[in-house]
């Protein structure tokens, strides 16, 4: 994803705020595959990508049902779901492992640069499925976390992406017009 290409087309200067999702646009989730092809040689991609999925999917079912879990327990629940369903061992410490891994993803490669540049331009911030002990903990491992103003969670309407009461929390916590804001996300879904 050209991140940079995407903004600048967006011309942030007409906005107030950009608000960015965080796994897989501001941080590159495909790294969990790096973890899990240690564990389980050879299949490092599929699994990775088939957390995603059923971590996406149980988000929605729990917005449609109303039963809200946080997102490290949803994670939690898709890994355990997709170990357990391909037969591989999903014992304490496999777990563990895939669960760190959430917890120490990399921005992608231009993303600094990116918002190095967006810094006091406009107001930055973090809207994220993630609770904040999620996102503070990828972002105290990365070079950006100084960048954001607002660190904004789900969490605080007890919800997931795409229900509007996630996206409402932006213009109220950051008292910036709806209009205002420019929403950056790599998930087609998430806009
Ligand atoms: C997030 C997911 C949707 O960070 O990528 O909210």
């Amino acid at each position: 994803m050209a991140l940079s290409g995407h903004l600048s087309r967006a011309h942030p200067r007409l906005k107030d705020a950009i608000v960015f999702d965080l796994y897989g646009t501001l941080f590159d989730v495909s790294s969990v595959a790096d973890t899990c092809e240690q564990l389980f040689p050879g299949k490092g991609n599929q699994l990775s990508q088939l957390f995603r999925e059923k971590q996406i999917e149980y988000t929605w079912r729990a917005s449609l049902t109303n039963r809200y879990s946080n997102f490290e327990t949803i994670t939690k629940r898709a890994i355990l779901f997709v170990l357990e369903n391909l037969g591989l061992d999903h014992s304490g410490k496999a777990l563990e492992s895939v669960q760190s891994a959430y917890l120490e993803l990399k921005p992608f490669e231009e993303v600094p640069e990116a918002l190095r540049l967006l810094k006091g331009k406009a107001t930055l911030a973090i809207l994220s499925n993630g609770t904040q002990k999620m996102i503070r903990a990828v972002l105290a491992r990365s070079s950006i976390s100084s960048q954001f103003d607002k660190i904004i969670s789900v969490d605080l309407v007890r919800t997931y992406k795409p229900s509007p009461k996630v996206y409402a929390l932006a213009p109220r916590i950051l008292r910036v017009p709806r209009s205002k804001i420019l929403f950056v996300s790599s998930n087609s879904w998430d806009a």
